[in-house]
């Protein structure tokens, strides 16, 4: 049977928040395009409207406050990494961010009417502790909603890339911080579980497909190295000949996906649930 190592979650929290202070524009620049096909969707299912004071945890670079903002929300954006937090407030400087962690909000109770988090549950030690949180800051009747990447067999956006670091040998760097499943809540049950578990109600799992033409192989390529935390670190702890396997085997694959021009296309999978407080 497969073991799974134990989890230090100050370990993996601070080596995620450490991490994303370095990925602001390989983030922003690749996969911002992607992770902004859900800011409507969950926009939709917090059911903002005028005047909703909207919190959106990690935030990054505070795209999806501003969307709110367009729909007359009164957002906040809060995000562990500072460079995140200083990109949004160079981006939108009339709106609010605050550096903080899920895990430890730094608002009252109660303060909001609606919370989402876009991609905020991969990059936990702790998802029920941050879960717990962001209930607590949600006003009694109000709205939650978080997306997060469906298995890699449906999100090809990684699924193409972890096929192809397996196929060639290739084995995580003994020094990356243990963390949990990246895909856990792809699972129906379990996202459903971890916001009812959290209190809330009307509990509803909805899947988002869509494909992302990236302009090219190299974009793409660019972005794994770069754009994420774990993925990238995942390739940063290879030898140089061992990262080229992996890239050759990568572009191998890819080579069905490629238009007569050098686009590639990536099949994209989320799941999105939302819930409400008990009024
Ligand atoms: C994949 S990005 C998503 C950014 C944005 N929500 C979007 O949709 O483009 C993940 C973000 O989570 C933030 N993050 C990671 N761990 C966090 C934590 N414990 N608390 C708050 N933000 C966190 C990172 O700094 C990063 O900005």
């Amino acid at each position: 049977m497969e073991r799974t190592p134990p989890i230090d979650a100050k370990a993996f929290n601070a080596f995620e928040a450490e991490g994303w202070e370095r990925r602001v524009d390989a983030y922003d620049g690749f996969f911002t395009p992607i992770t902004g096909r859900l800011f409507g969707p969950l926009l939709d299912a917090v059911g903002v409207v005028p005047g909703t004071r909207l919190l959106d945890v990690a935030t990054g670079p505070g795209h999806l406050p501003a969307r709110a903002a367009e729909r007359g929300a009164v957002p906040v954006g809060v995000d562990v990494a500072d460079a995140m937090v200083t990109r949004a407030r160079e981006l939108y400087p009339t709106l609010e961010f605050h550096r903080g962690d899920a895990e430890e909000l730094p608002f009252a109770d109660a303060e909001f009417d609606a919370v989402t988090a876009n991609f905020l549950l991969p990059h936990l030690a702790r998802p029920e502790r941050a879960m717990a949180e962001l209930v607590r800051v949600l006003a009694p009747g109000g709205r939650l909603a978080l997306a997060t990447w469906d298995v890699p067999s449906r999100a090809r956006l990684f699924g193409f890339f972890l096929e192809a670091f397996s196929e060639v040998g290739a084995a995580p760097p003994s020094d990356l911080p243990a963390g949990p499943d990246v895909f856990r809540f792809a699972d129906d049950a379990a996202f459903t579980d971890l916001l009812a578990t959290a209190g809330l109600r009307d509990v509803e799992v909805s899947p988002i497909d869509f494909n992302y033409e990236a302009a090219t192989f190299d974009e793409y390529w660019q972005a794994l190295q770069e754009g994420t935390v774990r993925m990238s670190s995942l390739l940063h702890g290879q030898s140089k000949e061992t990262r080229l396997r992996i890239r050759d085997a990568l572009k191998q694959k890819l080579n069905e996906h490629r238009a007569p021009t050098d686009t590639i296309t990536l099949p994209v999978a989320v799941k999105l649930a939302a819930g409400r407080k008990l009024s």
